[in-house]
């Protein structure tokens, strides 16, 4: 997969035209993962297209931010054994699969909710598995519709989206994302080129996340670098973690693509770097 190019491309579609995608195109999504990059490897998931009359009708006023469900003429479910870092794992596995339909001329669009067990008994799903993504699937109706706020005070009833001109959510820049060993020292863009990781944080910062607020923040130490994610009051522990495994996938697949294989490792490293408290290490990795 052609990385820098899809993530430099994908962005949120809130408005899809009728057309049905393929079953070619639907089977090739579906069964990407298998291939796919994992953030855990022993935790089994289970992948489903289902199309708009199984969903959607179900889901009105249930799904998405402030309940405004997203019409699409199809969906991607994802079910996960529940085991440690489920939920970060079904983002980056969740946000491959969006990156795969794009590469395949598809468009998508993360889906919150608050209860999985609720969204799993509407739409008459069984399984001991947990529901743990809902994403819209289907061709891009080019109506501009971005979300467009970091203030976290925003509405974004589906009536008040902002609405941007280029249709292009807008990011913080890297000089802000990353810090050198110590919360606060902001880092050098020059500096970041120099050691060949510039690239890396740039593609992160284009991550999407709940409400496009942007909760990422890297600490570059000797050898390591340290993802630490802000946890918002308006945002749910489930939003948080999807929000992770999504920045975890872009990180890691430029330094796969540019440098060498790296992997996370979950949770925190064990030293202070003056976090503050509104923010909380879940991760790190050699570079
Ligand atoms: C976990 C998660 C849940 C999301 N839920 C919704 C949603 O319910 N409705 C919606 O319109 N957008 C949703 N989004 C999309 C974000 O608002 C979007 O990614 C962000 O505003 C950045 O815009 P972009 O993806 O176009 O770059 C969600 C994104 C994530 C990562």
């Amino acid at each position: 997969m052609d990385y820098k190019n899809l993530i430099h491309k994908i962005k949120s579609v809130r408005d899809y035209k009728e057309t049905k995608v393929s079953e070619d195109i639907l089977y090739e999504i579906k069964h990407s993962y298998e291939k796919g990059k994992k953030l855990v490897h022993d935790i089994e998931i289970e992948v489903f297209i289902k199309n708009k009359e199984e969903i959607y009708e179900q889901l009105e006023g249930i799904a998405g931010y402030k309940e405004n469900m997203i019409e699409a003429p199809h969906y991607i479910v994802i079910l996960s054994e529940e085991k440690k870092d489920y939920i970060e794992n079904t983002g980056y596995i969740g946000q491959g699969l969006m990156l795969k339909a794009l590469e395949l001329g598809v468009n998508t669009c993360w889906i919150t909710f608050n209860d999985g067990n609720e969204i799993m008994e509407k739409l008459m799903m069984d399984s001991e598995k947990k529901l743990t993504a809902l994403i819209a699937l289907g061709y891009d109706d080019n109506k501009t519709k971005a979300v467009n706020e970091t203030n976290l005070d925003y509405n974004p009833s589906k009536a008040n989206v902002v609405i941007a001109e280029d249709n292009v959510s807008t990011r913080i820049d890297v000089s802000q994302l990353v810090f050198i060993k110590e919360w606060g020292k902001c880092a050098d863009t020059d500096d970041l080129s120099s050691r060949g990781l510039l690239d890396a944080f740039n593609y992160a910062r284009l991550a999407p996340s709940t409400l496009n607020r942007q909760p990422w923040r890297f600490i570059l130490d000797d050898g390591v670098v340290v993802l630490a994610i802000r946890k918002d009051d308006n945002v749910n522990k489930y939003e948080n973690k999807i929000d992770t495994g999504i920045v975890m996938l872009y990180f890691e697949s430029i330094i796969d693509s540019t440098l060498f294989d790296t992997s996370w490792t979950m949770g925190n490293i064990g030293k202070d770097y003056n976090i503050p408290d509104e923010y909380m290490v879940v991760g790190y990795c050699n570079i």
